[in-house]
């Protein structure tokens, strides 16, 4: 039987609420579908931090490239905001990103029909949304140098070249080729040198996908287009920064943040983790919503252990919880049959996977 070693990182707040679940209904899935999966905890975060001193101790880098893949919870939280920068749980998850080499997120916001109601938005507007966000991860003013801070001043520099600007713009036009075929690329270009070269240079890639159509649009104007009109949207290409924020702002398109999962590709081993963060506000609570990290799981069986049938089988048992009334508190007030915990809705979901 084939088996495959499964990093997991649970990390702060809620992250191994979540990653427990995902865990329940990876077992689920597993055990109907031929393969077996053995799993690695490694810490990073606060808690790596409170046990090591150092929010990545090397054991983890090295116990992820040890393994098939890395499913991430999430890190983070007040305790640890006054440290210094480097030891800041943030800084662990920036610093592993850059080790592993995962320079594309691939953020997908789909928006389920069962839950159309509950958008901020008016269901019209959200109704059959599906776009992905194709956000660098590794490089722009979140690595780029010279950046510090004095008693009077904090400086952080956006530096992009052109070679990781072509690696970015190749993924998005290859998952394009698998979609709409349409690339709206977002970028600052009318104030920034960096976004100049980023456009010219996502023109260029361009030219290798003849059948792909690219757009450009200014991150304000996205970020309003996101709310007036989502469905304009099939692949956004971003740089770091305007990803984060774009890509949280798309996940109150589906109703919730606790839905949105991502991968973080491009390198040997991948890691999946959901958008959100540690939710420190209800952690310990069993209420956060483990979807975004069961379908994170999902997106794991499909990239990275190309178990395809196995992930089409954990989004559809997700499908039938929200379809059948079940939802954790972030989306009670919206048709719910049933309002449950952390652990109902993983233990739904687990159930709902047929052999
Ligand atoms: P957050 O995403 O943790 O939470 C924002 C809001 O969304 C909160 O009200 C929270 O309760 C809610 N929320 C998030 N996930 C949810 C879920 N699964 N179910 C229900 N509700 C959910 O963002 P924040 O509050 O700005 O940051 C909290 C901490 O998390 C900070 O330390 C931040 O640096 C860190 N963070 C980590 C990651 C990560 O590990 N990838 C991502 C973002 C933020
Ligand atoms: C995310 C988070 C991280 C980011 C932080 C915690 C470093 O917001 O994964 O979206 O900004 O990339
Ligand atoms: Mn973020």
């Amino acid at each position: 039987m084939k088996s495959y070693k499964i990093a997991l990182i649970k990390g702060d707040g809620i992250g191994p609420e979540i990653v427990d679940e995902a865990v329940k209904v990876l077992d689920a899935v597993a055990s109907c579908s031929g393969f077996s999966l053995t799993y690695d905890e490694l810490l990073m975060g606060g808690v790596a931090y409170d046990i090591t001193g150092d929010p990545l101790p090397q054991e983890t880098i090295s116990g992820s490239l040890n393994s098939d893949a890395v499913l991430f919870g999430a890190i983070g939280g007040e305790k640890w905001d006054s440290l210094p920068r480097e030891k800041r749980p943030e800084s662990g998850l920036l610093r592993f990103r850059k080790e592993l080499g995962v320079y594309a997120n691939l953020r997908p916001a789909v928006v389920y029909d069962e839950l159309a109601n509950a958008s901020s938005l008016k269901p019209e507007i959200v109704k059959g949304v599906d776009l992905m966000v194709v956000r660098e991860l590794i490089g722009g003013i979140y690595f780029g140098e010279p950046k510090g801070r004095d008693e009077n001043k904090g400086w952080n520099t956006m530096v992009y070249t052109k070679d990781e600007i072509v690696r970015i713009a190749h993924q998005a036009f290859k998952i394009a080729m698998t979609r709409q075929k349409r690339v709206c690329s977002i970028d600052k270009a009318n104030v920034l040198d960096v976004s100049q070269l980023w456009r010219e240079t996502v023109e260029e890639v361009a030219k290798e996908y003849p059948e792909v159509e690219l757009s450009h649009m200014y991150v304000d104007n996205a970020a309003m287009q996101l709310i007036r009109d989502p469905k304009q949207f099939d692949v956004m290409l971003t740089g770091n920064i305007f990803g984060d924020i774009l890509s949280d702002e798309a996940s109150m398109l589906s109703g919730s943040i606790g839905l949105l999962p991502s991968a973080s590709v491009g390198a040997k081993i991948g890691v999946y983790e959901p958008i959100h963060g540690s939710a420190p506000d209800i952690a310990g609570q069993g209420i956060a919503n483990p979807i975004a990290t069961i379908a994170s799981a999902s997106m794991m069986l499909r990239y990275a252990l190309n178990e395809q049938e196995a992930a089409d089988k954990v989004d559809a048992a997700i499908k039938r919880a929200l379809s059948e009334g079940y939802r954790t508190g972030d989306l009670a007030q919206f048709d719910a049959k049933e309002v449950c915990s952390t652990s109902e809705m993983g233990s739904i979901i687990a159930n709902y996977i047929v052999k």
